[in-house]
């Protein structure tokens, strides 16, 4: 298998310059102006195109047991989706329940994966518990190449661990150089407002995010902020929505503590007018933490250019709107949480970043590739054009416009938060290890080609 993309301009977090990239099986093996077209060899031409290093996702839901359903896609779809997206490689939240055995919730995560995946996939593994079996687990599984773990401060009763867990969680990561990702609202504050709200009758989408307003966000972070610089754990914050959540993770970054914060493509481009739409309509827009006011906005643009804000993810849970979201028309706790994005993530953060002004080429590739792949030690396997990565290519063209629409997308789920939305800019060709996945908007790789990506600890 021989590659060679020709004439692309090619950009990274450092760097901007027109050459063909050679390939030779799965990794990227020279760059440099006119390299000639051997026998063999398939050729891109990449004139006038934009050739980006593969995109990470570093926060995803495929399988997800959840609020009594499973989210819809596979890793057969989902990974499609992600191709056809320009995202090569997927960090998977492994959320085994409580009731769980967390080596065991591993194995039916990867199970899932391996053999379906047509992208390269990892784990951030779900600590859900942390009881007297639940160390010698994590020190085997952070054996098995996982080197971040997650955790919940919201999910009350479901995922959702105590103070004395999250304690002895982060010890143990902080001794083994693992990173410790976390959904950070106060679960008690949401469980109580939750049931005044319902108590009052409040019983439509527009309530949840009634129930978990910035402030229960911004406690979340200041919590766990206050252990990680008790116990010197590294730390991400995932999905992080709003102003007063982010100005608590910066005060600690300020004190010495280390975290990387992550935000969603949907806080950028949505607000919470959305999930106040009429008719139920709203559903489709509840997540936790949940779309905030449109102020907001302009802050965490600002947090990506400025490099406060490192990374933005998808936070992909697909629920149908049909039989999934409806089980919450009476109770809005009980509408699964969720925005998919999957597909659209990369074609909406350069529209409405790159395209409008708010974030440089070179921003746009770091805070949807390279930053995570560096948090996540996967660089320079991943995020990187340079000889001796991995063949994740990314063909751009700046110039393709088109709409979204759940009819053409390749998501597994019955609604597009975003239907009819103008694109500007799509990924036209996507390779993984050297091998050509999607092509205008259309899969064309191969399922179960998608590798587990073993990582090593480096946060010590
Ligand atoms: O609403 C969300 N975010 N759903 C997925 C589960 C989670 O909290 O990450
Ligand atoms: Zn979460
Ligand atoms: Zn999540």
């Amino acid at each position: 298998m021989a590659l060679l993309i020709k004439n692309g301009e090619i950009v990274t977090t450092d760097a901007r310059y027109t050459a063909d990239i050679w390939c030779e099986g799965e990794t990227i093996t020279r760059i440099d102006k006119d390299i000639p077209a051997p026998p063999g060899a398939e050729v891109i031409d990449a004139t006038g195109k934009f050739v980006f290093p593969g995109f990470i996702d570093p926060h995803v839901h495929i399988y997800l047991p959840f609020m009594g359903t499973f989210s819809k896609d596979t890793y057969v779809t989902g990974s499609q989706a992600a191709l056809v997206g320009g995202t090569t490689t997927l960090i998977e939240m492994c959320c085994p329940s409580r009731a769980d055995d967390t080596l065991a919730g591993f194995e039916t995560w990867m199970a899932q994966a391996v053999g379906k995946s047509a992208c390269d996939f990892t784990f951030h593994m779900g600590v859900t518990k942390f009881d007297d079996s639940t160390e010698a687990q994590l020190r085997e599984i952070v054996a098995r190449g996982i080197s971040s773990f997650k955790i919940f401060l919201a999910y009350k009763g479901a995922f959702g661990i105590d103070d004395t867990e999250l304690y002895r969680v982060l010890k143990l990561a902080r001794e083994l150089g693992v990173v410790v990702t976390a959904h950070c609202e106060n679960e008690t504050l949401v469980a109580e407002r939750s049931k005044e709200l319902l108590a009052a009758g409040k019983t439509d989408p527009g309530q949840h995010h009634e129930s978990r307003p910035p402030l229960v966000e911004a406690e979340g972070v200041h919590h766990l902020m206050t252990f990680a610089e008790l116990t010197g754990a590294a730390t991400y914050i995932v999905h992080l929505s709003c102003k007063d959540a982010l100005d608590k993770a910066i005060a600690a970054r300020q004190r010495g503590v280390r975290v990387g914060i992550e935000t969603l493509i949907q806080y950028l481009t949505l607000d919470k007018s959305y999930a106040e739409l009429p008719d139920f309509e709203g559903a489709k827009y509840v997540m936790s933490p949940p779309l905030r006011d449109r102020l907001n906005q302009d802050v965490l643009w600002n947090g990506l250019r400025d490099g406060l804000v490192n990374t933005v993810a998808t936070d992909h849970a697909p629920f149908d709107f049909e039989n999934q979201k409806s089980m919450g028309a009476h109770d809005f706790t009980k509408i699964p949480n969720g925005i998919p994005s999957l597909e659209e993530r990369v074609h909406l953060l350069y529209t409405h970043g790159v395209a409008r002004g708010r974030i440089d080429l070179h921003t746009f590739v770091n805070v949807a590739s390279t930053a995570a792949a560096k948090q996540f030690d996967l660089f320079p396997r991943k995020g990187a054009i340079q000889p001796g990565a991995d063949a994740d290519l990314v063909v751009f063209d700046p110039a393709y416009r088109g709409t979204i629409s759940a009819q053409t997308q390749h998501m597994n789920v019955d609604y597009s938060a975003f239907e009819g939305w103008p694109i500007e800019g799509r990924a036209s060709v996507v390779t993984v290890r050297g091998e050509v996945a999607a092509r205008d908007g259309e899969f064309c790789g191969t399922i179960g080609r998608g590798q587990f990506l073993q990582r090593k600890p480096s946060h010590f």
